[in-house]
Parts: structure tokens; C-alpha cells; sequence
């Protein structure tokens, strides 16, 4: 069931907004922040762990929901169930714990640390633990009880941090140069690159499984993509202009209204910091400064930048819990459901009808989203969309 505008409240929009990139052309041969022979090393690497990674997420087709918006199609990348844990995120960490330990850089006791809002936090404690290596997770003060629970019961250790995303950031790196342990950033920072680009380059895997399963039709012709810290978009953005060049899918970035730090970087034309506070129920998304590396290739090849308000992205996951006809079930944490959010925001709230225009979106466009989580906070997941994790999946 698609909620009729009307129950989109005015008050509850006013704070979304948009930015149109109308330079992100400008350069006719831009390839991303990776070469061609990165995608080559992801993808052996990948192969070379087939045992554990038999199956590529699902590419879903919510064809109900698109005829009722109006569109011809909207592809959606489950990611919620990837290699048994419940977000895209393991697809960076596995790739580049894989690259240090293929390059003899870890030893047997290797503590390895981050900074989470929780799912880069899990993906580490887990690609840890089955390499036998050690992981510490930093956490800002207020992340949800579930989603830390979730990262010890993988057999991390927490840290909690009073703080935010960012403070968390900084302690993790100050303790792992203190203690000479080794740190898998997902964000990165002078001097500190090689990793947070090899976790990028890891989740190009998820573009390249979905080329295979939307082909042989053509490539979708808008793709949003959801941001923190900038990772999944600059991987996003990489991997269609590698594959793609200038005609490649108009990319929507959407962000949380209460930390949308690329969207107002690109309006300062520089990186800015957010300081917060980050009142989101996206909370994977709860970051106020762009990752250095990711930012040159966003801000010149991402088309549009929107924001997204938390009654918009809770609408998004209610239709996913709630499907019309007979789209599938699909379920979807906060941070999952920001970029089918950002596809109906664009058509539903007047604020981003630039937006809209631009994409050049019409009766015959098929758009490309991620669900990038699934079921991270089970409680705030049945307060949203008022159905327990367990009925939607029974449902599914
Ligand atoms: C579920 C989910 N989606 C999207 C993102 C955004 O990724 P990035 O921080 O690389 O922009 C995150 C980041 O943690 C996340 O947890």
C-alpha cells in the first residue's frame, strides 16, 4: 500500500532539501576514484571466498509500487541478509582484511579496531573473529543498545565513546597508534587512505552483482544511494562511471536532513563538518564530515544531493514491510530504506521537484535503490512500521 501524499505532512517536509550538481558531466572521462584492475582483484577476491559467499543478494523489482508512482520499474538490492549478517558493510571489511592478510600484514594476535554506528562495527567484528584475529569497536554514547549487543555478540569488544560518530572516529585512530593496533576505517583521514579506499573498492561487488541481474535489460536510468560518511557513494558513483562513462544512471545522494554533510559540502564546494546534534532514526548514517577520499569523485560526478526527514524514510519502510499487490516483503532498517526514500521524496514532496526534473524520471524510467540494512533495531524497527521483525519475515 503506497501512502497517499496527504499523509505526508507538510510540517514534516519542510526540512528536506536538494542540490543539483549541474557540473557532474563537466568531465567526459571520469572513472572514479578506482582502475580497472581494482575491479578485477575485488572480483578474484570474491570468487576466491565462494565457499562463504555462495549466492549474490537478491535484485527485487517492486513493479506494483513503481506503476503506482508512475514509473516504469524500481529495481531494489536486498542487502539486508548479506553472508549472515545484516548489511552491505561486510563487503568492505572482508576485502580489505583479505588484502592485508594476503599481503602478510596482520599478525596471528592482531587487534583490529573502528569507529561504528554498528554495522561497520559488526562486519569488523566478525571478518575478525573468523580470522582468528581480535576486534574493538569504538561507539558513540548514544548508539542503540541493539545494534551494540549485536556487535558483542560477534565477539567484539566495545568501547563506548561520549561523543559522537566523529569523536569516535578520532579516539579509535589515537588508540591504535597508541597500542600499535591496526585500524579498518571505513571513513579516512590525511594520511590514512589505503583502507577506507580498499573497503570502498569492496563494496563495488554489490554493482557489479547487480549488472549481472538486471542484465540483459539495459542499466537503470536514476540511482539513489544513501551516505554517511561517503563511502557506499563514491563506490557507487566509481563503479557506474568506470562501467558506464557519460552514460551512465543520473545518482541521487540521500542523506539524513540532521546530517547531510555532502549535501552541504557540495553547497560550500568544499568539505564542511556538521557538528550535530544528529537526531536521526537513520542511525547508520548519523555522520557530520565527508570521508576525504570519497569526496573529490562525489562532488564531481554525483548528479543531486537530497535530504531525507525521518517521517519520509519511515514511510519508505513501511511500504517495504507492508508491500502493494504483489511486490515482496522486504525488510528494511532506517539506514536501508533512506534510498527508496529519496525516490519518494522526489516525486511526492514539491521541495525536490528540481530534483525530479533533472533525473529526467518519466512514465518509462527504471531507478536502481539499495537497501543497504536490514533489521538492526528490532524494537524501533515495530515502533516504525508496526509490524515485528518476525511476522514480516514469516510474511516474506
Ligand atoms: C546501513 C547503511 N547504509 C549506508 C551507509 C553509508 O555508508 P557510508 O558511510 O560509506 O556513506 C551505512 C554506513 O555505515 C550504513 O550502515
Amino acid at each position: 500500500m503506497v501512502l497517499p501524499l496527504s499523509s505526508w505532512k507538510s510540517s514534516e517536509m519542510t526540512m528536506s532539501q536538494c542540490l543539483i550538481n549541474w557540473n557532474s558531466r563537466a568531465d567526459p572521462n571520469c572513472v572514479g576514484l578506482f582502475e580497472a584492475d581494482e575491479y578485477r582483484l575485488v572480483n578474484d577476491f570474491f570468487c576466491s571466498q565462494s565457499d562463504s559467499d555462495p549466492d549474490p543478494t537478491p535484485l527485487l523489482h517492486l513493479r506494483v509500487l513503481a506503476s503506482e508512482l508512475g514509473i516504469g520499474d524500481i529495481l531494489l538490492k536486498d542487502e539486508s541478509a548479506r553472508l549472515g549478517l545484516n548489511s552491505f558493510k561486510i563487503l568492505g571489511v572482508s576485502y580489505a582484511v583479505g588484502r592485508l592478510l594476503g599481503e602478510g600484514r596482520l599478525a596471528k594476535d592482531s587487534v583490529l579496531v573502528c569507529a561504528s554506528e554498528g554495522n561497520h562495527g559488526r562486519a569488523l567484528a566478525s571478518v575478525a573473529v573468523r580470522n582468528k584475529l581480535q576486534a574493538r569497536i569504538y561507539v558513540a554514547a548514544d548508539t542503540s543498545p541493539a545494534r551494540s549487543k549485536a556487535i558483542e555478540r560477534e565477539g567484539a569488544q566495545i568501547i563506548v565513546v561520549d561523543g559522537n560518530y566523529d569523536d569516535a572516529v578520532k579516539q579509535a585512530a589515537r588508540d591504535a597508534e597508541l597500542y600499535g593496533w591496526q585500524i579498518i576505517s571505513d571513513t579516512s583521514w590525511a594520511g590514512y587512505e589505503e583502507i577506507p579506499r580498499w573497503i570502498m573498492s569492496g563494496y563495488t561487488k554489490l554493482m557489479t552483482e547487480a549488472e549481472m541481474q538486471w542484465s540483459p535489460d539495459p542499466p537503470p536510468d536514476v540511482v539513489f544511494v544513501q551516505a554517511g560518511v561517503g563511502g557506499l557513494a563514491c563506490a557507487v558513483v566509481s563503479w557506474l562511471c568506470q562501467r558506464y562513462g557519460t552514460k551512465r544512471p543520473f545518482v541521487i545522494v540521500c542523506e539524513p536532513v540532521s546530517a547531510a554533510c555532502l549535501l552541504e559540502s557540495s553547497r560550500a564546494g568544499k568539505p564542511v563538518t556538521l557538528n550535530g546534534p544528529f537526531n536521526t532514526i537513520m542511525a547508520g548514517l548519523r555522520c557530520g564530515e565527508v570521508s576525504p577520499i570519497a569526496w573529490p569523485v562525489i562532488s564531481e560526478s554525483a548528479d543531486a544531493f537530497v535530504s531525507i526527514d525521518d517521517e519520509q524514510c519511515g514511510s519508505a519502510m513501511r511500504i517495504l514491510a507492508h508491500p502493494s499487490g504483489g511486490d515482496p516483503v522486504v525488510t528494511a532498517g532506517a539506514a536501508g530504506a533512506c534510498g527508496l526514500s529519496g525516490l519518494l521524496a522526489i516525486l511526492q514532496d514539491v521541495r525536490l521537484r528540481s530534483v525530479r526534473g533533472a533525473s529526467g524520471l518519466n512514465t518509462q524510467s527504471r531507478v536502481l535503490a539499495i537497501n543497504t540494512e536490514g533489521v538492526t533495531d528490532p524494537e524501533g524497527y515495530a515502533r516504525i512500521t508496526g509490524r515485528e521483525i518476525e511476522t514480516v519475515i514469516a510474511a516474506s
